[in-house]
Protein backbone atom coordinates (compact mmCIF):
# COMPACT_ATOMS: atom_id res chain seq x y z
CA UNK A 1 0.00 0.00 0.00
CA UNK A 2 1.20 3.47 -0.22
CA UNK A 3 2.17 5.50 2.63
CA UNK A 4 -0.18 8.48 3.06
CA UNK A 5 2.48 10.95 3.01
CA UNK A 6 5.76 10.39 0.79
CA UNK A 7 6.92 13.85 0.86
CA UNK A 8 7.71 13.24 4.93
CA UNK A 9 11.04 11.66 3.40
CA UNK A 10 12.04 14.58 1.85
CA UNK A 11 13.35 16.67 4.72
CA UNK A 12 15.80 13.31 5.86
CA UNK A 13 17.20 13.02 2.46
CA UNK A 14 21.33 13.41 2.54
CA UNK A 15 22.62 16.01 0.89
CA UNK A 16 25.56 14.73 -1.75
CA UNK A 17 29.19 16.25 -1.09
CA UNK A 18 30.72 18.25 -3.84
CA UNK A 19 32.24 15.63 -5.99
CA UNK A 20 35.93 15.24 -7.23
CA UNK A 21 36.40 13.62 -10.54
CA UNK A 22 35.61 10.22 -12.22
CA UNK A 23 38.70 8.15 -11.49
CA UNK A 24 37.97 4.52 -12.67
CA UNK A 25 40.18 3.07 -9.80
CA UNK A 26 37.51 4.59 -7.04
CA UNK A 27 34.52 4.00 -9.18
CA UNK A 28 32.56 1.27 -9.17
CA UNK A 29 29.08 -0.11 -10.93
CA UNK A 30 27.10 -2.62 -8.37
CA UNK A 31 23.53 -3.83 -7.50
CA UNK A 32 21.49 -1.56 -5.33
CA UNK A 33 21.45 -1.91 -1.81
CA UNK A 34 18.24 -1.24 0.36
CA UNK A 35 20.63 1.66 2.19
CA UNK A 36 21.50 3.34 -1.15
CA UNK A 37 17.77 4.45 -1.52
CA UNK A 38 17.72 7.95 -0.27
CA UNK A 39 20.63 8.30 -2.18
CA UNK A 40 19.25 7.10 -5.30
CA UNK A 41 16.43 9.30 -4.75
CA UNK A 42 18.81 11.91 -4.88
CA UNK A 43 20.17 11.31 -8.36
CA UNK A 44 16.93 10.89 -9.51
CA UNK A 45 15.67 14.50 -8.63
CA UNK A 46 18.56 15.82 -10.13
CA UNK A 47 18.03 13.98 -13.39
CA UNK A 48 14.53 14.28 -13.19
CA UNK A 49 13.80 17.69 -11.65
CA UNK A 50 9.87 17.91 -11.27
CA UNK A 51 9.30 14.34 -12.46
CA UNK A 52 11.06 12.18 -9.90
CA UNK A 53 10.40 8.88 -8.76
CA UNK A 54 8.38 9.48 -5.22
CA UNK A 55 10.02 7.90 -2.65
CA UNK A 56 7.40 5.19 -2.27
CA UNK A 57 7.73 4.26 -5.69
CA UNK A 58 11.38 3.67 -6.22
CA UNK A 59 11.36 1.34 -2.81
CA UNK A 60 8.47 -0.81 -4.43
CA UNK A 61 10.48 -1.06 -7.75
CA UNK A 62 13.67 -1.71 -5.28
CA UNK A 63 11.35 -4.29 -3.82
CA UNK A 64 10.36 -5.99 -6.87
CA UNK A 65 13.59 -5.37 -9.63
CA UNK A 66 16.61 -4.78 -6.81
CA UNK A 67 18.26 -7.18 -9.18
CA UNK A 68 18.09 -5.12 -12.08
CA UNK A 69 19.00 -1.74 -10.23
CA UNK A 70 22.77 -0.84 -10.43
CA UNK A 71 24.43 2.41 -8.64
CA UNK A 72 27.64 3.86 -9.69
CA UNK A 73 29.23 4.39 -6.82
CA UNK A 74 32.60 6.84 -5.59
CA UNK A 75 34.29 4.59 -3.15
CA UNK A 76 36.47 7.32 -2.02
CA UNK A 77 33.56 9.98 -1.37
CA UNK A 78 31.47 7.12 -0.78
CA UNK A 79 28.65 8.58 -2.48
CA UNK A 80 26.16 7.27 -5.54
CA UNK A 81 27.08 9.26 -8.21
CA UNK A 82 24.62 7.84 -11.02
CA UNK A 83 22.13 4.46 -11.26
CA UNK A 84 19.76 2.62 -13.91
CA UNK A 85 16.51 0.60 -12.59
CA UNK A 86 15.19 -1.90 -15.53
CA UNK A 87 12.13 -3.45 -14.74
CA UNK A 88 11.84 -7.28 -16.80
CA UNK A 89 8.38 -8.09 -17.96
CA UNK A 90 6.83 -11.35 -16.38
CA UNK A 91 7.00 -13.05 -19.48
CA UNK A 92 11.13 -13.15 -19.26
CA UNK A 93 11.07 -11.77 -23.03
CA UNK A 94 11.41 -8.14 -22.83
CA UNK A 95 13.09 -5.62 -20.30
CA UNK A 96 12.36 -1.93 -19.57
CA UNK A 97 14.68 0.19 -18.55
CA UNK A 98 12.72 2.52 -16.89
CA UNK A 99 14.89 5.19 -15.50
CA UNK A 100 19.14 6.38 -15.89
CA UNK A 101 20.85 9.07 -14.28
CA UNK A 102 24.04 10.16 -13.60
CA UNK A 103 25.04 13.50 -11.20
CA UNK A 104 25.22 16.60 -13.08
CA UNK A 105 28.53 17.61 -12.50
CA UNK A 106 30.19 13.61 -13.91
CA UNK A 107 28.22 13.94 -17.31
CA UNK A 108 30.19 13.30 -20.37
CA UNK A 109 32.75 10.90 -19.27
CA UNK A 110 31.13 7.88 -20.32
CA UNK A 111 29.39 7.10 -17.19
CA UNK A 112 26.06 7.16 -18.73
CA UNK A 113 27.36 4.33 -21.16
CA UNK A 114 29.23 2.20 -18.75
CA UNK A 115 25.89 1.88 -16.83
CA UNK A 116 23.74 0.95 -19.92
CA UNK A 117 26.36 -1.41 -20.76
CA UNK A 118 26.23 -3.19 -17.33
CA UNK A 119 22.40 -3.31 -17.27
CA UNK A 120 22.30 -4.94 -20.89
CA UNK A 121 25.24 -7.31 -19.75
CA UNK A 122 22.36 -8.46 -17.03
CA UNK A 123 19.77 -8.93 -19.65
CA UNK A 124 22.14 -10.81 -21.97
CA UNK A 125 23.23 -12.99 -19.52
CA UNK A 126 19.36 -13.38 -17.99
CA UNK A 127 18.07 -14.14 -22.51
CA UNK A 128 16.27 -11.68 -22.55
CA UNK A 129 14.97 -11.06 -26.04
CA UNK A 130 14.65 -7.63 -26.18
CA UNK A 131 15.10 -4.00 -24.15
CA UNK A 132 12.88 -0.88 -24.41
CA UNK A 133 12.84 2.26 -23.55
CA UNK A 134 10.89 5.64 -23.48
CA UNK A 135 13.14 9.10 -24.36
CA UNK A 136 11.91 12.38 -24.91
CA UNK A 137 12.79 13.14 -28.15
CA UNK A 138 13.92 16.72 -27.12
CA UNK A 139 16.66 14.36 -25.25
CA UNK A 140 19.53 14.33 -27.31
CA UNK A 141 21.81 13.30 -24.93
CA UNK A 142 19.72 10.11 -24.26
CA UNK A 143 19.15 9.90 -28.23
CA UNK A 144 21.95 9.73 -29.06
CA UNK A 145 23.19 7.18 -26.02
CA UNK A 146 20.48 4.55 -26.93
CA UNK A 147 21.17 4.98 -30.41
CA UNK A 148 24.61 4.33 -30.27
CA UNK A 149 23.62 1.07 -28.55
CA UNK A 150 21.49 0.24 -31.25
CA UNK A 151 18.06 0.86 -30.27
CA UNK A 152 15.63 2.25 -33.13
CA UNK A 153 12.18 4.13 -32.76
CA UNK A 154 9.59 1.87 -33.04
CA UNK A 155 6.87 2.40 -35.69
CA UNK A 156 4.60 4.33 -34.04
CA UNK A 157 7.27 6.98 -31.97
CA UNK A 158 7.10 9.55 -31.09
CA UNK A 159 3.97 8.98 -29.16
CA UNK A 160 2.15 12.28 -27.36
CA UNK A 161 0.03 11.58 -24.53
CA UNK A 162 2.18 8.22 -24.08
CA UNK A 163 2.94 9.92 -20.29
CA UNK A 164 -0.50 12.12 -19.82
CA UNK A 165 -1.66 15.16 -21.78
CA UNK A 166 1.60 16.78 -23.64
CA UNK A 167 3.68 14.22 -22.35
CA UNK A 168 4.84 13.03 -26.04
CA UNK A 169 7.84 10.04 -25.65
CA UNK A 170 9.90 8.19 -28.18
CA UNK A 171 9.55 4.40 -26.95
CA UNK A 172 12.91 2.61 -28.57
CA UNK A 173 13.91 -0.96 -28.87
CA UNK A 174 16.92 -2.93 -28.84
CA UNK A 175 16.84 -6.67 -30.12
CA UNK A 176 19.07 -8.86 -27.99
CA UNK A 177 18.76 -12.11 -29.24
C1 LIG B 1 21.51 10.82 -20.19
C2 LIG B 1 22.66 10.69 -19.19
C3 LIG B 1 22.37 9.52 -18.25
C4 LIG B 1 23.95 10.40 -19.97
O1 LIG B 1 24.97 10.16 -19.03
P1 LIG B 1 26.46 10.66 -19.32
O2 LIG B 1 27.33 10.03 -18.31
O3 LIG B 1 26.48 12.13 -19.41
O4 LIG B 1 26.71 10.05 -20.76
P2 LIG B 1 28.10 9.55 -21.37
O5 LIG B 1 29.20 10.49 -20.95
O6 LIG B 1 28.25 8.11 -21.07
O7 LIG B 1 27.85 9.78 -22.91
C5 LIG B 1 27.13 8.81 -23.62
C6 LIG B 1 26.70 9.36 -24.95
O8 LIG B 1 25.73 10.37 -24.74
C7 LIG B 1 25.91 11.36 -25.76
N1 LIG B 1 26.28 12.59 -25.11
C8 LIG B 1 26.92 12.76 -23.92
N2 LIG B 1 27.02 14.07 -23.64
C9 LIG B 1 26.44 14.71 -24.67
C10 LIG B 1 26.21 16.08 -24.97
N3 LIG B 1 26.59 17.06 -24.13
N4 LIG B 1 25.55 16.38 -26.11
C11 LIG B 1 25.14 15.41 -26.95
N5 LIG B 1 25.32 14.09 -26.72
C12 LIG B 1 25.97 13.77 -25.61
C13 LIG B 1 27.02 10.90 -26.67
O9 LIG B 1 26.44 10.13 -27.71
C14 LIG B 1 27.80 10.01 -25.75
O10 LIG B 1 28.50 9.04 -26.42
P3 LIG B 1 30.07 9.27 -26.76
O11 LIG B 1 30.74 9.50 -25.47
O12 LIG B 1 30.47 8.00 -27.42
O13 LIG B 1 30.10 10.45 -27.66
C15 LIG B 1 22.85 11.99 -18.36
O14 LIG B 1 23.00 13.07 -19.26
C16 LIG B 1 21.71 12.31 -17.43
O15 LIG B 1 21.68 11.85 -16.28
N6 LIG B 1 20.74 13.10 -17.91
C17 LIG B 1 19.55 13.46 -17.13
C18 LIG B 1 18.61 12.28 -17.00
C19 LIG B 1 18.22 11.70 -18.35
O16 LIG B 1 17.97 12.41 -19.31
N7 LIG B 1 18.17 10.34 -18.38
C20 LIG B 1 17.77 9.62 -19.56
C21 LIG B 1 16.30 9.63 -19.68
S1 LIG B 1 15.72 8.66 -21.03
Amino acid sequence: MRPLRPDHFQSTFPQAPPLKELRDDVLRIRHALDVDLPDIHRLDREAFPGAAYPYFALRQFFDVFDDFLLVAEDMEDRILVGYILACPKPDGDSCWLHSLGVTESLRGRGLGRRLVVEVLKLLLAEGFREARLTVHPGNATALRLYESFGFTPDSDAPRPDYYGPGEIRMTMTLRLR
